[in-house]
């Protein structure tokens, strides 16, 4: 599986709506994003605790309503290709993306996507993350998958806490827990509170050979992010991982063959 990582974000300005299009168009098996609540609770697509990077506000995204946070620009600060003087004018490239916009759009793609969820620093805000995403998605009929059904989601967190919150208000929907080091609550390959994916950074893959063969034989499935270049892609498929998370999924999925 090959997940653009907010998007096709190499190429677009991450999080915006042409980002993900972009991944789309280009046959990414699906997508990967990060939400976070504005003051309002609403669940927007930032990645950043604050606006300076991704946009032209300053201050913590939590501390705007939505109004306020859709009057910035998302995509202005960006310099990779497909960006400059010769591309006309596109709001998909500068607007503001809310979690529930991104639904909407993987629904109407009309096929097959697994979008990943994101959510960021849960503990400072209680769970009011999570309890908002697992409302937001039965809205969509997506907290309690069936087979067959096209749009699948699978929220992600580096915090067992909020693994477990998803787990407790929505228990058949997937989970994965991140790690970036390996936590003390993975043992032998088992993952907590019902996570049956495991996203370990690549970095890990390099340190841990003996991680995914441990997680597999454990019955679980492996996620590797950011994988973005020729060497981490040759490691992620020599570990044998199940999905690969990359800022550049037409690279990913050429050196598949696909
Ligand atoms: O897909 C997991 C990865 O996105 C975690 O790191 O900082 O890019 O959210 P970060
Ligand atoms: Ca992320």
């Amino acid at each position: 599986m090959v997940f653009a990582h907010r998007g096709s974000s190499a190429s677009l300005p991450e999080h915006t709506l042409a980002a993900y299009l972009r991944a789309i168009e280009e046959g990414a098996d699906g997508l990967e994003c990060d939400v976070r609540l504005s003051r309002d609770g609403h669940l927007v697509c930032v990645h950043d605790r604050r606006l300076e990077r991704t946009s032209n506000g300053r201050g913590r995204v939590s501390a705007y309503t939505l109004a306020e946070l859709e009057r910035l620009d998302y995509g202005s600060w960006h310099t990779g290709a497909g960006a400059g003087d010769d591309v006309p004018p596109d709001p998909d490239r500068t607007r503001l993306l809310t979690l529930d916009t991104l639904l909407g759009a993987v629904r109407d793609a009309g096929r097959e996507i697994e979008l990943l969820i994101e959510t960021k620093h849960p503990t400072r805000s209680g769970s009011a993350v999570e309890r908002r995403l697992v409302t937001l998605l039965h809205r969509y009929g997506l907290a309690d998958p069936r087979p067959g059904d096209p749009v699948r989601t699978t929220v992600m967190s580096f915090s067992p806490l909020a693994v477990r919150q998803v787990h407790r208000l929505a228990p058949r929907l997937s989970t994965v827990l991140l790690m970036d080091l390996l936590p003390p609550v993975v043992r032998r390959g088992r993952l907590p509170y019902g996570a049956r994916i495991a996203g370990p950074s690549v970095k890990l893959l390099n340190t841990r050979p003996g991680l995914v063969p441990a997680l597999h034989a454990a019955g679980n499935r492996v996620y590797v992010w950011t994988v973005n270049d020729e060497d981490a892609l040759d490691l992620a498929l020599a570990r044998g991982v199940d999905g690969i998370i990359t800022d550049r999924p037409a690279m990913v999925l050429d050196r598949l063959g696909r």
